[in-house]
């Protein structure tokens, strides 16, 4: 069998009393686009803190194309490859979507006292970031906005840019949590079709926590659903969809 992406043994965190992620394993191949369902309430967004360093989970284990990353701080996580977006975005708003792009690449030498006087050793990396961030943007079909304000772009458009921001992190595994909360239904598709292609054309690997089922239902490969903090069911679309305790949870039928 090819090794998993991601493997999540098991793992649980609590807030005092309150179980919100009690058990919970979970497998994901290369190249896929999962989604993580469940009502409100259910854990998804603590489940993914709890992987992603966000929390330190109280139990269970989390490998990382094998190697095991449980507990390890967010910043060597997401230098590791697995990189994760917010349900509420911040990005810095008064930059433009070109300089929000840019911050998440690597810094050149220049950022460094001893370096900086030496331009020709950092320019070219600075060079290499801005033509990179231009054809995350290009690719993203931004580039007549590149230049507009954060604060004034659309949340489709900041939704975006978290994805192309997690791209130029290096990411092999990417995690959205509610890509699409509060973009018009076209873009939506849109932010949805940009995940296909970066799966079939670079082989990224995603997990999507989405509440829009009528949209994200369209694209997943795979889907697990949460509720109460555990799984109650995982599989292809139609399987969850005539899940019996699915159908329970989201009809009340
Ligand atoms: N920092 C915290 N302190 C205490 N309780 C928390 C904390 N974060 C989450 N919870 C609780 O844990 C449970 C799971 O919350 P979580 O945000 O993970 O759910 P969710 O599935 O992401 O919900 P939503 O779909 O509304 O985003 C909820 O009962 C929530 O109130
Ligand atoms: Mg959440």
């Amino acid at each position: 069998m090819p090794e998993a992406m991601l493997e999540v043994c098991n793992v649980k965190k609590s807030f005092g009393g309150l179980k919100a992620v009690d058990g919970v394993s979970m497998s994901l191949p290369r190249g896929g686009i999962t989604l993580l369902i469940g009502p409100n309430g259910s854990g998804k967004t603590t489940f993914v803190n709890s992987i992603t360093g966000f929390l330190h989970p109280d139990g269970g284990h989390v490998y990382l194309e094998g190697k095991e990353i449980t507990g390890w701080p967010m910043y060597r996580i997401c230098k590791e490859g697995m990189v994760r977006s917010f349900q509420l975005p911040a990005p810095f708003g008064g930059l433009s979507i070109l300089g929000n792009l840019l911050a998440a690449c690597e810094c050149g030498p220049g950022e460094s006292l001893l370096w900086s006087p030496f331009k020709d050793m950092w320019r070219t990396k600075e060079r290499e970031n801005v033509r990179e961030a231009f054809a995350v943007a290009r690719a993203m079909e931004l580039t007549s906005y590149w230049d507009a304000p954060m604060a004034e772009t659309s949340t489709g458009h900041i939704k975006l840019t978290e994805i192309g921001r997690a791209l130029l992190a290096g990411a092999k595994l990417v995690i959205l949590d509610e890509p699409i909360c509060g973009v018009d239904p076209v873009m939506a598709d849109e932010v949805f079709s940009f995940l296909v292609r970066l799966r079939d054309e670079q082989d990224l690997t995603f997990l999507v926590i989405e509440h829009r089922l009528d949209i994200a239902l369209k694209y997943a490969d795979y889907v697990y659903v949460m509720n109460q903090g555990t799984l109650i069911a995982q599989g292809s679309v139609d399987e969850v969809l005539n899940n019996r305790q699915v159908k329970e949870v989201y009809l009340g039928s």
